[in-house]
């Protein structure tokens, strides 16, 4: 099979899944219309992957959740719709304009008071979000935002966190890039970063799966806090 062809494979698979299980409705299509016409990159989870982020977020039990990396809200609805009664999202977004998008996405989703964008580089924000009186700790982190400051994200959950909480790691294989050990991809020196601070941090139980489907070969990170 060529590359292609399997590439195709994925992607026929990934609608079988997600037209079975997972299919959009009309505020999580309306999300992908809108941030395609806005201009945003088509990056956000795949349906199936919304799904499982959702999944996890109900098993979790999970009344705060913390995102990193907005883009046009698409993931932030699946999150927000998973949370128990009187539960937040906050999500942080470097871009004014994803996060204008996002807003709207959220807001015609019914999900405006459930979920919270905060524009800034997540570096700045995250330790504004830290010193308000009550905002931590998180139940379930989704990180998908810049790959090179993964390392720095998964402290910053670890902080904002109690025993128990999830954190989850979008995109940590990129292609197989992830063995490339040369240092020249910013992103993937943050990912191999994050992995030995997770492999040598003792609160942090964890795997990666790898993924295939629409989003190509690529993979996911969960880890426990365990105290
Ligand atoms: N979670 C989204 C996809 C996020 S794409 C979904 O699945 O629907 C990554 C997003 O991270 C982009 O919108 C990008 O602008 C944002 N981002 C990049 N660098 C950032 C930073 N330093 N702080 C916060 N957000 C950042
Ligand atoms: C990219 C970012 C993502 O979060 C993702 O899921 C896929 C691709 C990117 O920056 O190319
Ligand atoms: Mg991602």
């Amino acid at each position: 099979m060529t590359d292609t062809d399997q590439r195709e494979l994925w992607t026929a698979v990934d609608h079988y899944l997600t037209d079975l299980l997972a299919p959009d409705d009309e505020a999580l299509s309306a999300a992908l219309t809108s941030s395609d016409e806005a201009g945003l990159p088509a990056i956000a989870v795949a349906g199936n992957q919304g799904k499982l982020l959702h999944l996890l977020a109900t098993l979790q039990g999970a009344r705060r959740i913390l995102e990193i990396g907005t883009l046009g809200g698409y993931s932030t609805i699946w999150l927000a719709r998973a949370v128990q009664d009187g539960g937040r999202v906050i999500t942080l977004e470097y871009s004014e304009k994803h996060a204008e998008v996002a807003r709207a996405n959220i807001d015609r989703a019914g999900l405006s008071s459930v979920a919270e964008v905060r524009v800034g580089a997540a570096l700045d924000t995250l330790p504004l979000l830290a010193a308000e009186p009550g905002a931590a700790p998180f139940d379930l982190f989704f990180i998908d935002a810049d790959k090179v400051n993964n390392p720095r994200y998964v402290e910053w959950a670890l902080k904002l966190s109690r025993p128990g909480s999830l954190i989850i790691v979008d995109n940590v294989v990129r292609n197989g890039g992830v063995l490339q050990t040369d240092g020249t991809d910013p992103s993937i020196r943050g990912t191999r970063e994050m992995f030995d601070l997770i492999a040598a941090e003792p609160r942090l139980d964890a795997t990666a799966v790898q993924t295939v489907g629409v989003k190509g070969y690529d993979g996911l990170l969960l880890a426990r806090v365990v105290g």
